[in-house]
């Protein structure tokens, strides 16, 4: 039996992933892979009520940072370790490293804190810190901020981190780099800012590259 698969798809808002998120799940299912698809915050229906209140109230940085790993670990237990165990491809829209850019770079939250949440929640079994639920491979999507925000505009209302200055998004990019160079062999760093068949060739060539299809 083919090995289970963690891939996460990361990147600003605006870096134009959920095409290549249906394209890949598609390209696996063709050889004949069972793919679960799913998302943070988000995934199950405890962690959908969270993603409402995390995207659309205002609060705190430690607030907005616990609650993504509230949702993080329901959805760890309900969907993405089971289906993990039945062998599957397993494609999240985000993951750990959003909360580290987007809480750790755009917010300006505590990296270190985020270290200690992240260990208490993706680690359950691993008091030491070592095995760490983490994907397999992460596609980062990155593009300027500029361009990101062009393809935004006007698509729809904007939510609580849409709506953030250029500024904001610049930090989180920044965050995302900072989560590749601790862990270069998990990244796969995706120039988004190409034509749709570019970034798809570039997306099919990072997973055929690990022997996955
Ligand atoms: P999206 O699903 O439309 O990409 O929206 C999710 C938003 O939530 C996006 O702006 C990134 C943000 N987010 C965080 O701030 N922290 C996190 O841990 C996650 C998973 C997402």
């Amino acid at each position: 039996m083919p090995p289970a698969l963690f891939i996460s798809f990361e990147g600003i808002d605006g870096a134009g992933k959920s095409t290549h998120i249906d394209a890949l799940a598609a390209a696996f299912r063709s050889v004949g892979r069972t793919v679960t698809l799913t998302r943070e915050p988000g995934g199950t229906p405890l962690a959908e009520r969270i993603r409402a209140l995390a995207l659309h109230q205002p609060m705190d940085a430690l607030t907005e940072a616990l609650l993504m790993f509230a949702a993080r670990r329901d959805h760890i237990a309900q969907v993405i370790a089971p289906a993990l165990a039945r062998g599957e491809v397993l494609i999240c829209d985000r993951f750990t490293d959003a909360t580290f850019a987007y809480q750790g770079g755009g917010r300006g939250f505590d990296w270190d804190a985020l270290l200690q949440l992240e260990r208490l929640v993706q680690a359950p079994q691993a008091p030491q810190g070592q095995n760490l639920l983490q994907p397999d491979l992460t596609l980062w999507f990155d593009l300027p901020p500029a361009v990101a925000a062009t393809r935004l505009s006007g698509a729809r209302v904007p939510d609580k981190f849409e709506a953030q200055p250029a500024a904001f998004f610049e930090a989180v990019r920044a965050g995302y780099a900072r989560r590749q160079a601790a862990e270069p062999a998990r990244f796969a760093r995706i120039d988004a800012d190409q034509p749709r068949d570019a970034v798809w060739a570039a997306v099919h060539t990072a997973v055929q590259g690990r022997g996955w299809l």
